[in-house]
């Protein structure tokens, strides 16, 4: 069993996370998830969790005392760690990323907002033995927090977990598309009922039965997408 947890200012907004193939799998018992408040671990009448930036400058930076307490709170000692803190000056998330997570058994997400989160928090706990520290971010642009990003990342992640999908069959193809210079290549184009749609055919050879056939179209119209996305 994966076990997640977030900690946000904003736990309203993970809500989400209950729904779908998530919320299934958690009544499976294929993972776990808890979501914190952040200010539950401040001690004062505005539960501030932000201060101004040493050496001046615009915004806010979160203080990590909460970050450390609510962290605290949620591992022991046995407990072996993944901190997994939402930046935009992160490594980029990609498939393999998601691989890596789903084989985990404890994930933390700590979600931050404003100008980030005070940088001795992922140094303090990079250097406690049982924790892994990644700062990660889902591409190169800003959102106004890490919650959303969090969402992609266990999204991606979890139903690579196998129970998650309730067709096994589908993440077969997936692994089947990485090409053998690892390159993860693109889905082919996909088709269903009506043969016919607005005067538009599906492509003959997939109604040929010919599974030779079908299979090699669809490697070729995946390598095609694929070397097209890279040019753009
Ligand atoms: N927080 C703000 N922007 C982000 C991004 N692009 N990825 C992850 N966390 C973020």
């Amino acid at each position: 069993m994966l076990q997640i947890d977030l900690i946000s200012i904003f736990p309203d907004y993970l809500t989400p996370l209950n729904l779908s193939l998530l919320g299934k799998a958690q009544e499976r018992s294929l993972i776990k998830i808890a979501i914190h408040d952040l200010r539950d671990q401040t001690k004062d009448v505005h539960h501030s969790v932000d201060d101004t930036p040493y050496g001046g400058g615009a915004g806010m930076v979160m203080s990590p005392e909460p970050w450390g307490k609510a962290i605290d709170a949620i591992t022991n000692e046995k407990d072996q760690v993944d901190l997994i803190i939402l930046t935009p000056a992160g490594k980029r998330f990609n498939q393999q990323m998601a691989m890596e997570f789903s084989k985990k058994s404890h994930l933390i997400f700590a979600c931050g907002r404003y100008e980030g989160i005070d940088a001795r928090v992922g140094q303090y706990y990079a250097g406690k033995n049982n924790f892994k520290v990644h700062e990660v971010s889902i591409g190169d642009y800003v959102l106004g927090g890490g919650e959303v990003a969090a969402m992609v990342i266990i999204e991606a992640s979890t139903r690579l977990i196998p129970g998650v999908l309730g067709n096994p069959e589908s993440l077969k193809e997936e692994s089947h598309s990485i090409s053998s210079d690892d390159l993860i290549l693109v889905e082919y184009p996909n088709y269903t009922k009506p043969a016919n749609w607005r005067g538009i055919d599906v492509p003959e050879v997939l109604l040929s039965g010919n599974h030779g056939q079908i299979a090699k179209w669809r490697l070729e119209q995946a390598e095609r997408r694929t070397n097209q996305l890279k040019q753009e």
